[in-house]
């Protein structure tokens, strides 16, 4: 027997040592210590032996019993300490490394531009004004001095509703809508999106923005000279340097006299460049005197008061100061374009 029980210890041994994981040793210990083990059935078997015999017997059974719990537990240290330094080389993180940016969007281009041209006006003592996207054609046409079946409508191609209304083909309509309700002396801007049934090119778009202006006092207190200078100053600040603005004779039904503006090209300061298409210079709005008749159709009286009113794309602007060549990258969602702003 004595024999016996130590052929299991040497047995036993090998085992433990062989364990390469919590598991396999998890076995060992069932296969000696278990209810059914090898050593348990040795101690089963005590009753039957001689009183001398089983003194002796029994005492190797329990140190064997002794040694290998002790074995077993060291091993089981030994591999769970091993577990231990392999996780924390796997797992290291070095808390000292910049963390990865998350990215965050910003906001469009035209709205950024919108915002800035907003404030560049408020400061020179504008109010933002804002006004309906679908207008009826009372406001769009005829209040401002186009009558129907006028030639002039041509000028602004209409997208029309079912009911009869609108999509506004210009900001102008906010002039009369603000009159209406409003006594001069005033000054506003109403920047909004715009809609024209035309074929898109790089520089036609079927919806667009656009910045009415409109500055009134009373007769004789705001004139073009007063346009020139608070224009030429909202795109010095806009563009951000010296810049020149001419005016050539044009035509609008709602003021009289109508003009364009054109400003000195501000990437190549009038050398010529394809931003403006080696002229020298950029058109950038139509503008005028407020006709009388828009003043009547608001219910002020055209002898009373005098003002200016001028209308420019949003986009356009960008487009001169970023020298954006197409006015489409604009509404294509395009996140290389979108992001470079
Ligand atoms: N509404 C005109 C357009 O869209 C621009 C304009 C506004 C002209 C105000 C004169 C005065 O073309």
């Amino acid at each position: 027997m004595l024999k016996e029980i130590n052929s299991i210890k040497n047995q036993a041994k090998k085992e433990i040592e062989k364990a390469k994981d919590l598991k396999d040793l998890d076995r060992v210990f069932k296969k000696y210590l278990g209810k059914k083990g090898q050593i348990t059935k040795v101690l089963r078997s005590l009753k039957d032996l001689s009183k001398t015999k089983r003194a002796k017997t029994g005492k190797a059974a329990n140190e064997l019993k002794h040694f290998l719990k002790t074995e077993i537990d060291q091993k089981a240290q030994e591999i769970e300490s091993k577990i231990k330094k392999k996780a924390k080389k796997e797992e290291w993180v070095d808390i000292t490394l910049p963390g990865k940016r998350i990215e965050i969007g910003h906001l469009h281009p035209l709205t950024q531009a919108r915002r800035e041209v907003e404030h560049i006006f408020q400061l020179l003592g504008f109010s933002v004004i804002d006004g309906p996207e679908i207008e009826s054609e009372w406001y769009n046409f005829d209040a401002l001095n186009i009558p129907k079946d006028h030639p002039a409508r041509d000028l602004w191609d209409t997208l029309y509703l079912k009911d009869g209304k609108l999509l506004r083909t210009h900001t102008s309509p906010n002039q009369v809508r603000f009159m209406e309700k409003n006594q001069p002396p005033l000054r506003i801007i109403v920047p909004g999106r715009t809609f024209r049934y035309e074929a898109t090119d790089a520089s036609h778009e079927v919806n667009f923005y656009q910045i009415e202006g409109l500055m009134v006092d009373r007769k004789g207190k705001v004139t073009i000279a007063n346009y020139k200078a608070i224009i030429k100053e909202f795109l010095e600040r806009f563009f951000g340097k010296p810049t020149k603005i001419r005016l050539r004779p044009s035509y609008f039904p709602f003021t009289v006299i109508s003009f364009e503006m054109d400003v000195s090209c501000p990437i190549c300061d009038e050398k010529g460049c394809s931003t403006c298409g080696n002229s020298g210079w950029v058109e950038l709005m139509g503008a005028g005197m407020v006709h009388p008749n828009v003043f009547k159709y608001s219910g002020l009286n055209p002898q009373k008061w005098q003002g200016f009113a001028f209308g420019m794309g949003l986009e356009r602007l960008i487009m001169v100061k970023q020298r954006i060549k197409d006015i489409r990258f604009f509404y294509n969602n395009d996140i290389r374009f979108l992001k470079q702003f």
